[in-house]
């Protein structure tokens, strides 16, 4: 997690590197600090925001044109002022700023400790800062040599930015399993946990990979591997706005991206379907459609709200192209030894590109010899460049820490990718198929009719914001969208919340409904609509309150629920695209109700690039 800002070069670092922590705060905000390198390093940091470090450095010296910062995101020791990040060893040689785990940090710390090194914090950053110290002096090397040295002793991940003060002209940058980016300037270098800090200033970057150490002088760039072999950097050129990371005018940045869904679904089908036509094309598969269609069994990996639209991409799979799909969360896949053949085909969704446990997933199928393919949001990310083809949702920036648009456009790629596969295998009839794609690209336009409902969903927020618990339920297409509306209102409200497969109500959760207990039901009509509408008399038998996301019309439903939230109706196959935004606004309108952070909610961070 936690988010990187470095500079080197001619101007100020301050503004620059506030300015990049402030885009990256989303990333982590347990802590800030940052180091400006003067005749003395100068270190400022503090427990809280970046606004609070701005606060803190008022009236100080914040000279220097090379620095380093950070917003932490806390794995080892609690977020204080002693834990946040820059990190100094001992006698002052290194200041450090780390994103990631060093997983053997004790062991390393035990044999220092041994060597005569005391510890102010409670990090595994400062054994680093320490080990690379060590290194260095009792080694008598160059602070490259020590880093590098140190880093061969290292297990974990990182993302990393040094600076030492017997070597003021550099910064050294290294990265393991935690993204870097470098921005190429004119006499100048940027350094960035990703782009979004980067591209006020320059739109050629260099994405580091596992095992780069680059050292950055104003004018050089030197990249090398750990061991020491020396690499041609790949200049890359990023094409990201500036207006696409600003709130545009809205209260928060979750509300300005679930507002966005129209345009953002837009852009991911546009140029790749062809209504006339009736076809879709994906350029990024295009090499591995032929394998895809004839997979024996599709594995959808992923984490959070990207594999709930996993889920829904197994419904999609098998209902539309009778394709056999397995969904797991990354975090278990890597872990239990999973069965993979060379003719799987696995497909890692996530929205950044950079979750640790979907990419060593990853690694692990691909050691296995699968074809693993990726659908990802962030261009450059370490997903698309590990994986062997893929295809990228244009949501652009999500910057707010719940998920929305990106969880519309994942599931928007999925079913363009299940359409594709039917038709290779022949399992949707021309008509049907015709239909389909048609009425994917009214989606926008439906989307766009919902959100002018805000009302009905701010009146229902205040009715309910202050209830302790909600259940979420859900059939078939829309069960995945209950697990979404839970979680999203668990995220940024902090109202404990489940999502269930309606009929499995009856298995337990009914236990704890009674009349304090909001029942939010998905209950559009498609083919379990009858059986939905039982459960919901299920719910009301026992005094629940029934708040159901039901289609324009329905009578049937409004006449037991005690709220109904109509939506227009559209084919089974897309109403997750659709049903999952009024549970969005609900959870939106909740929280700010509540006086909850709704971008920066608490414990959390957007990128979970630690274990
Ligand atoms: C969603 O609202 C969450 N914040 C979280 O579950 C997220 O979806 C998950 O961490 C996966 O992230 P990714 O899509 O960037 O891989
Ligand atoms: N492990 C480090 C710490 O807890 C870095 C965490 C981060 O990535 O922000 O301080």
């Amino acid at each position: 997690m936690c988010g990187i800002v470095g500079y080197i070069g001619d101007k100020k670092a301050f503004p620059i590197i506030i300015n990049g922590l402030k885009r990256l705060e989303y990333r982590g905000y347990d802590s800030a600090g940052i180091a400006l390198v003067n005749e003395e390093t100068l270190t400022y940091k503090c427990k809280g925001k970046v606004s609070d470090l701005e606060n803190f450095v008022k009236g100080k010296n914040i000279n220097g044109n090379i620095g380093m910062g950070h917003t932490r995101w806390a794995t080892h020791g609690e977020p204080n002022d002693v834990n946040a990040h820059p990190q100094i060893s001992q006698n002052g040689y290194f200041t450090i700023i780390h994103n990631g785990i060093i997983e053997n940090y004790s062991r390393l710390k035990k044999k220092l400790i041994d060597r005569g090194y005391k510890f102010e914090s409670d990090t595994d950053t400062e054994v680093l800062a320490n080990l690379i110290e060590y290194i260095y002096l009792k080694g008598k090397v160059n602070a490259e040599i020590a880093v590098r040295l140190a880093l061969t002793k290292v297990i974990g991940a990182y993302g990393l930015v040094i600076t030492c003060k017997e070597e003021k002209d550099k910064i050294i940058a290294a990265r393991k399993g935690s993204p870097l980016v470098i921005g190429v300037g004119k006499g100048e270098y940027f350094l960035a946990s990703d782009a979004t800090p980067i591209v006020e200033h320059t739109k050629s970057v260099i994405y580091l990979n596992d095992d780069d150490v680059a050292i950055l002088k104003k004018d050089e760039l030197i990249l090398k591997t750990i061991s020491n072999n020396r690499l041609t950097p790949k200049i890359q050129k990023i094409d990201l706005e500036i207006g696409k990371i600003d709130k545009n005018g809205f209260e928060h940045f979750m509300l300005k991206e679930i507002f966005e869904q129209p345009r953002a679904i837009n852009d991911t089908f546009r140029g790749r379907v062809n209504v006339d036509f009736s076809t879709i094309h994906l350029g990024g598969l295009y090499n591995v459609i032929p394998k895809l269609a004839d997979a024996k069994r599709i594995i959808i990996i992923g984490c959070g709200t990207s594999w709930h639209a996993g889920l829904v991409g197994e419904y999609l799979f098998e209902d539309l192209a009778r394709i056999p799909v397995e969904v797991e969360y990354a975090s278990e896949f890597r872990y239990r030894k999973p069965i993979i053949n060379s003719d799987d085909i696995i497909i890692a969704i996530s929205q950044s590109g950079e979750t640790a446990d979907t990419l060593a997933a990853i690694k692990l199928a691909k050691e296995a010899g699968a074809t693993v393919l990726g659908i990802c949001n962030v261009v450059g990310s370490s997903i698309p460049r590990y994986t062997d083809a893929g295809v990228y949702t244009h949501a652009g920036p999500e910057i707010g820490v719940a998920s929305t648009k990106a969880f519309t456009a994942q599931v928007t790629v999925l079913t363009m990718m299940a359409l594709v596969l039917a038709e290779k295998r022949n399992t949707l009839t021309e008509k049907d198929k015709l239909k389909l794609i048609k009425e994917l690209t009214e989606i926008p336009g439906i989307i766009e009719k919902i959100l002018k409902n805000s009302e009905d969903y701010k009146k229902i927020a205040e009715l309910y914001k202050d209830a302790s618990n909600f259940l979420y339920l859900g059939r078939g297409y829309l069960f995945p969208v209950a697990l979404e509306g839970a979680l999203k209102l668990k995220e940024i409200s902090y109202i404990h919340a489940e999502g269930y497969p309606a009929a499995e109500m009856k298995h337990g959760p009914i236990a704890l409904i009674d009349q304090n207990m909001p029942v939010v039901v998905i209950a559009t009509k498609d083919k379990s609509y009858e059986k939905i509408v039982s459960n919901i008399q299920e719910v009301k038998a026992r005094n629940g309150i029934v708040i159901a996301v039901v289609s324009e019309g329905d009578t049937v439903i409004k006449s037991m629920a005690d709220h109904v939230l109509e939506i227009p109706d559209t084919y089974e196959a897309l109403s997750p695209l659709t049903t999952v935004i009024p549970l969005q606004l609900l959870s939106y309108y909740i929280a700010v109700m509540r006086g909850c952070n709704v971008d920066q909610p608490r414990n959390l961070a957007k990128s979970v690039t630690v274990e």
